[in-house]
């Protein structure tokens, strides 16, 4: 397996909006990232991956770029983001911006320019089509609700947004577009960023009939699947972007790509292919989900868990690069989903840690989870700010599929402004994000999760990060082992090994919280042991059998006489 720098790294991403306000105004701004890069590399990840900071009207906090080239006036100016890119790099803190290029905001100039006329220069840099009696063109679905067409009054056209209204799709076909985008990446390129994250990138590609998508029999509006996700379209526009850009530059990229399958991702991330370094894949994000996905019944099923990850780790073992997170700002928080944010919320988030930064690929630490932040419960729909939680709420009280009650709980355990509260930095006002008024409400649970108390406490959740990332640098094995995993059947434990030359990794995870007995498979065979990392103080260091105590996680190093 070829050896790359971004393999080895970390990657911490931040949500500029609700990072660290430096000038009082509730909103995270860049000059507030300035201010905790110690922090994050006293944390010690090595590349930030900063989620849109460009110019945006905001109906999708950035992800709606009306600027490529110009920073959100509420974050700051172009030199305050020179400062963070030079006092980053002064940190040997790498830089990996968000790019958003399936759409724009409809405030882009490209788009204003496009809607003006049938004929205008710009027109075909968006995706037009006449309407079908009366109706939209097809029947695809926004991912935010109703249908993913809006008619333009002036010239009775219509144009496709697969995210809000204010998100219209650019169409890739176009030459001139490409050629646009792709010398925009030069210039930040050539600024000295280190990498691009890049938004529903397998959904640039789009079948050019346009026709209608199965309807699913919930929404009168069809996910349009395969139609706009994964086209084989999109490899074409890649293996451009490459060639022309990506190449040039010894870069991360990762494309973000809802519904891949394993082996439509190694299509993006094989390293002949000539594309991008890794993908995420949503496979695991909705283990669990039933026919309405996020908004309705969830049951988690580590088996199924199970099977998935392993599906992802074997599948591309030797073909691709994984990338690994547990969340992120569209998900909820992962101690809250996946561990316990209750009594063991210190010891399942240090599980949870272990597990992920034991697997094969390049681990994600979203801002917070290094301090086991926990999702959050609003009174009033009133304090949610997201668009896709908004719309969904809208929707499912307006046509009565739920009721008001009913649809916060799923909000509360799906929403995305989950991720999105302000960073809890001390138990100060505001969580010490603000002098101001934060934009969205601090989760109240701030008095006691906080940075500042857990920075010098040995035993605190940004502590063991801090010992797992340093195990990732000091460990080949750790990064190039081969993955395996073992105890399948076992309901309370997941547990994997991970191999390279003569040495093994033993991973031991309890996903839950009542004691379990771990034994060791017999075929696993060593001579000596060495525990690396646990989240308990481990009083009888033998591993033919554990009594492991809830949530407890073990590393071990097992190795032969050579
Ligand atoms: C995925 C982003 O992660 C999400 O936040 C955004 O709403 C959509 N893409 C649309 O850009």
């Amino acid at each position: 397996m070829n050896k790359y720098w971004w393999k080895e790294s970390i990657v911490y991403q931040i949500y500029p909006r609700s990072f660290k306000d430096s000038n009082g105004d509730g909103i995270g701004d860049l000059r507030g990232i300035i201010e905790k890069l110690d922090y994050l590399k006293e944390l010690g990840v090595d590349v930030l991956w900063l989620s849109p900071v460009y110019e945006s009207p905001n109906d999708d906090n950035g992800y709606d770029i009306s600027n490529y080239k110009g920073i959100m006036k509420e974050f700051g100016t172009i030199e305050d983001f020179d400062l963070l890119l030079a006092e980053a790099h002064n940190r040997k803190i790498k830089i990996m911006m968000d790019l958003v290029i399936n759409h724009s905001s409809d405030e882009h100039q490209w788009f204003i320019e496009s809607k003006k006329s049938k004929t205008n220069k710009y027109r075909d840099y968006y995706i037009w089509r006449d309407g079908k009696d009366g109706l939209p063109p097809n029947n695809w679905g926004g991912c935010f609700g109703g249908s993913a067409w809006e008619l333009d009054p002036q010239s009775q056209m219509y144009y496709l947004h697969l995210f809000s209204k204010k998100q219209p799709d650019l169409n890739w076909e176009n030459e001139n577009l490409r050629k646009e985008i792709f010398s925009m990446m030069k210039w930040w390129l050539e600024k000295g960023i280190d990498g691009f994250r890049m938004d529903v990138i397998n959904m640039i590609g789009k079948d050019q009939s346009y026709p209608d998508g199965i309807i699913n029999g919930i929404s009168i509006y069809a996910d349009p699947g395969n139609l706009s996700k994964n086209h084989p379209k999109v490899h074409d526009y890649l293996q451009e972007m490459n060639k022309e850009v990506l190449s040039k530059y010894d870069i991360i990229t990762v494309g973000e790509a809802p519904d891949v399958t394993p082996s439509q991702a190694i299509e993006f991330v094989g390293e002949d292919r000539n594309e991008l370094n890794m993908v995420f894949e949503f496979e695991h994000m909705s283990v669990g989900d039933g026919p309405e996905g996020k908004w309705g019944e969830t049951t988690f099923d580590l088996g199924e868990f199970k099977t998935i990850m392993s599906k992802w780790q074997s599948k591309l073992q030797g073909k691709g690069w994984n990338s690994l997170y547990l969340n992120n700002h569209d998900q909820p928080r992962m101690v809250s989903r996946f561990g316990n944010d209750n009594k063991y919320r210190i010891e399942s988030a240090k599980m949870l840690a272990t597990f992920l930064h034991m697997l094969t690929g390049t681990p994600y630490i979203y801002q917070g989870e290094e301090i086991g932040m926990t999702n959050v419960k609003f009174d009033s729909i009133n304090d949610y700010k997201d668009i896709e939680t908004l719309n969904a709420y809208k929707g499912f009280t307006e046509s009565g599929k739920k009721s008001h009650n009913e649809i916060m709980d799923a909000i509360y355990k799906r929403g995305r402004d989950n991720a999105r509260t302000p960073f809890q930095w001390n138990d100060k006002n505001n969580a010490g994000f603000t002098d101001g008024n934060p934009w969205i409400k601090v989760n109240p649970n701030y008095k006691y999760i906080n940075a500042q108390a857990q920075l010098d406490d040995e035993n605190s959740i940004f502590n063991y990060y801090k010992k797992v990332i340093r195990l990732r640098k000091k460990y080949e094995i750790i990064v190039y082992g081969d993955y395996n995993l073992i105890l399948e059947d076992n309901k309370y434990i997941y547990s994997y090994t991970r191999k390279l030359n003569d040495e093994i990794l033993l991973v031991i995870c309890n996903f839950c919280e009542n004691p379990v007995l771990f034994s060791i498979p017999k075929d696993i065979k060593y001579d000596r042991k060495e525990l690396l990392i646990s989240n308990y103080i481990v009083d009888i260091d033998s591993i033919d059998e554990i009594m492991l105590k809830p949530y407890e996680a073990r590393v071990y190093l097992l190795k032969n006489k050579a």
